[in-house]
């Protein structure tokens, strides 16, 4: 008897094991069933339900998801132009017009009606700040001025933007997505149609380059808190020039006030290159970093899905902190938002600049992976996502007035089916480390990018290698599926093969076009003559996107 127990109990456990294993093998670990984030290979992934999800989305206008009705007609639409993820916001003054009283309804709506549209949701947390300003707090916190004060300028007026030196803001703001989170839970913790929240919107002080409230201005010339000191310490080998050389500048004092440690602020300027009154925005980073840890580490403790944070950047117009949110997640302050923050997982650039690639890189330092929240829908915009899944592992992109852009013939449509139909391979290229990636506009520009043992030549194509261009733009993504194999979409792209061993040639074995439909090929029209530019490369015409099979081989 005791020993058939024994054995019995043996048998379980080996059952018991093997069950773990087989659900480690599959990635079902303990967070597997809620969304997370997850290092692939080469990549930070977005897993939702146990799978890297490629977010193709966009953002709402602000005030469209206020309105069940008035969204009504606007799901259709997104759904029509392949939309997989809606960005929409969710205000604090709506859920909570009266102090600890919450009403969820809307965002219950949000939740039925992306589902209905099989849609996923990133909801946008419009709590203390929304693009610097704090208009969409409760009417019951912008009128009680001594319990929620609002930040000074120089002149000692007050601005409309709540005080970072508040704890009550803080507290009330945390309580409040705390809430929040803990409703999204209830309602779709075995859904997971809510996918991600940002916290905030472009936060950050606007009108003057730091807060002048009487605590603001004691905290500046008190000693930089020991936590943000020992941070820069103990990363002082790995820290971005901009912050590497502004504490360089105090000398690397381990203490001081915030301009004995960083230096002086500098004038004004006009170029937005030369950052004026950096120490400010310093200042501001660490304040506003700190009270953003602490609302978005209450809404983890009630739900823990990704939380990012979302940055109005500093251009041309708006060159120095103040013209732009002075504190926000701006890349020349990523050192100071990791320490400050570390419940965020992503600092995600708002990105309507001309330098699209420059941000992008600049966003990717630091193994922050790359969001784009908000960016520019029309043609010349759409195609900038091309680069960024190709070149910097882009998990989402999200065009912002998306119910304006979203026509079923629009660019964004025809770029999101393609994307849509190879959403799986660009995954698993970003994961290998086996994707290329180009937008490009300039004819004279060519990017070369090694692949799969050969190295491949981008531009726009031209009527014969070196002949006229034949569109404005050439944008696509090329991944290397496996020997001697490639997958590639794009359109207005040449693409031409080498290899580095001398006098060895590359020749195309078959260039098939054609389409996946529920992830099975479909196989259109096999390419070869004029269409594959007599064997010399392949051809992606400017009309459309289309997508083709390769397969080369070598030839000396
Ligand atoms: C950036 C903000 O984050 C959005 O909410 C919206 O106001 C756009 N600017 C408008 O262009």
């Amino acid at each position: 008897m005791l020993k058939a127990n024994y054995f019995n109990i043996v048998i379980i456990a080996v059952l018991v094991l093997a069950g773990m294993l087989s659900a480690q093998a599959l990635g079902a670990d303990k967070d597997n069933t809620i969304p997370h984030l997850s290092k692939q290979g080469a990549a930070t992934q977005l897993i939702v339900d146990g799978k890297p999800f490629l977010m193709l989305a966009g953002e709402l206008h602000n005030s469209s998801s206020s309105s069940t009705e008035y969204m009504k007609p606007i799901w259709p639409k997104l759904a029509e132009a392949n939309l997989n993820t809606v960005l929409a916001v969710v205000s604090w003054d709506l859920i909570e017009p009266e102090e600890g009283k919450f009403d969820f309804s809307l965002v219950d709506d949000l939740i039925k009606d992306a589902r209905r549209y099989n849609m996923r949701l990133v909801l946008l947390w419009f709590g203390s700040w929304k693009n610097g300003v704090s208009t969409y707090v409760p009417v019951w916190v912008k009128t009680d001025l001594p319990r929620f004060p609002f930040a000074r300028n120089a002149d000692g007026n007050a601005l409309e933007i709540l005080s970072t030196f508040s704890d009550a803001s803080r507290d009330a703001d945390a309580k409040a997505f705390a809430a929040l989170m803990r409703h999204i839970k209830e309602v779709d913790g075995q859904q997971h149609t809510v996918i991600m929240m940002q916290v905030e919107n472009e936060s950050g002080v606007l009108g003057d380059s730091r807060d002048r409230c009487k605590a603001a201005n004691e905290a500046y010339n008190k000693p930089v808190p020991k936590e943000l000191m020992d941070y820069l310490q103990k990363h002082k080998d790995t820290l971005l020039p901009e912050i590497h050389n502004a504490w360089q500048t105090g000398g690397f004092k381990t203490s001081g006030t915030w301009e004995e440690v960083f230096g002086v602020n500098k004038p004004h300027e006009k170029d937005w290159r030369n950052r004026s009154s950096f120490t400010d925005e310093i200042f501001m980073a660490w304040q506003y970093s700190r009270y953003i840890e602490k609302v978005a580490e209450a809404g983890k403790a009630e739900y823990p899905i990704p939380m990012y944070v979302n940055a109005w950047l500093d251009q041309e117009g708006c060159p120095q902190p103040g013209e732009f949110p002075s504190g926000g997640p701006l890349a020349e302050v990523m050192d100071i938002w990791k320490a400050g923050a570390a419940h965020i997982d992503m600092l995600c650039p708002d990105l309507y600049v001309p330098d699209f690639k420059a941000r992008c890189e600049w966003y990717s330092r630091l193994g922050n992976p790359l969001f784009i929240p908000e960016t520019r829908g029309d043609k010349d915009g759409v195609i900038n996502i091309f680069y960024a899944l190709g070149q910097h592992n882009l998990m989402g992109f999200s065009p912002f007035g998306i119910e304006r852009i979203a026509e079923p013939n629009s660019e964004l449509a025809k770029c999101y089916s393609v994307l849509s139909r190879i959403a799986p391979f660009i995954l698993e290229g970003q994961a290998k480390g086996t994707i290329a990636g180009i937008a490009m506009d300039d004819p004279n520009q060519v990017e070369k990018v090694q692949l799969g043992g050969y190295t491949l030549e981008l531009r726009i194509l031209r009527r014969w290698v070196s002949g006229p261009t034949e569109g404005p733009v050439a944008a696509g993504i090329v991944i290397a599926t496996g020997p001697d194999e490639f997958l590639a979409v794009g359109k207005g792209l040449m693409v031409l093969f080498s290899t580095s061993t001398p006098a060895e040639m590359v020749g195309f074995a078959t260039v098939e076009e054609g389409t996946f439909v529920d992830g099975k090929w479909i196989p259109g029209r096999r390419l070869n003559g004029d269409e594959i530019i007599s064997g010399r490369g392949l051809r992606f015409p400017p009309g459309g996107y289309s997508i083709q099979k390769v397969k080369v081989y070598r030839y000396k």
